[in-house]
């Protein structure tokens, strides 16, 4: 896994937002998995402006959904597809059908699961993986004590998850569960890209920087990533 520190969260996007590019403009079409959350958000501004000033024919690449809470889809405001459509596919001009999401609304998540998992095995593996770490080291909504052989599955959130995720909604809301891609999609990706920044993430970098691989810390297996890249903001990197 290789480390790059950088000045601040500007720095740190403007270089996210360009391997992005690179990738969603490759011209053999890219299979792409993006996070929600904070920390790409500025990257996803970035992108944005320079793909609208994009002529020519469409991108040739297909995003794959990351993860959502069950219950929700984009028209929830705060929700991970919400927020992804809203920062990043409609002001990129990114195409319906170019996207593959988790429907979590389905009563059916277990045959949500096998589908997506189905589409990965024809289309995979993800060509690029970019993942925002949790203050708990979950990647995705692959909480602490997840099997790195899991596939696409649906979680019970830990307390630490429904907590902090109230951020990203504009009332309080109760979340319980969520869907999620798995360890093991992110493991064979051919590209994995872990983001982190802000001070109250340092003391989990500090862990994944310092401890052993270990399913307890879910974004050490960047460690055993073959192709791996930690990108922190020095706040992030204060404890190091
Ligand atoms: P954040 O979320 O980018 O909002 O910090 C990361 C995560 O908890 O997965």
């Amino acid at each position: 896994m290789d480390i790059e520190i950088f000045s601040d969260y500007d720095a740190l996007s403007e270089r996210l937002a360009d391997e992005i590019l690179s990738y969603m403009s490759d011209p053999s079409g890219k299979l792409i998995c993006l996070p929600a959350g904070d920390t790409p958000r500025r990257a996803y501004q970035i992108l944005s402006a320079a793909l609208s000033r994009r002529k020519g024919s469409p991108l040739p690449c297909t995003l794959i959904g990351l993860d959502e809470w069950v219950g929700m889809d984009k028209d929830t405001p705060g929700s991970c597809q919400y927020v992804m459509h809203e920062w990043l596919y409609k002001p990129a001009s990114i195409r319906d059908e170019q996207i593959v999401e988790f429907n979590a609304r389905n009563p059916d998540l277990t045959g949500e699961c096998k589908k997506m998992d189905r589409f990965i095995a024809e289309h995979g593996p993800i060509d690029l993986a970019v993942l925002g770490i949790g203050i708990n080291g979950h990647l995705g909504l692959n909480e602490p004590g997840t099997s790195f052989r899991q596939t696409s599955h649906v979680v019970d959130l830990t307390e630490t998850t429904k907590r902090t995720a109230q951020k990203y909604f504009p009332e309080k809301v109760a979340l319980e569960k969520g869907i999620t891609l798995g360890l093991k999609h992110f493991l064979e990706a051919g590209r994995l890209i872990l983001i982190a920044s802000g001070k109250q993430k340092a003391k989990v970098i500090k862990r994944i920087i310092r401890e052993d691989v270990s399913e307890q810390i879910p974004a050490t297996i960047a460690k055993i990533h073959r192709n791996s890249t930690l990108l922190i903001d020095q706040d992030a990197a204060s404890e190091l």
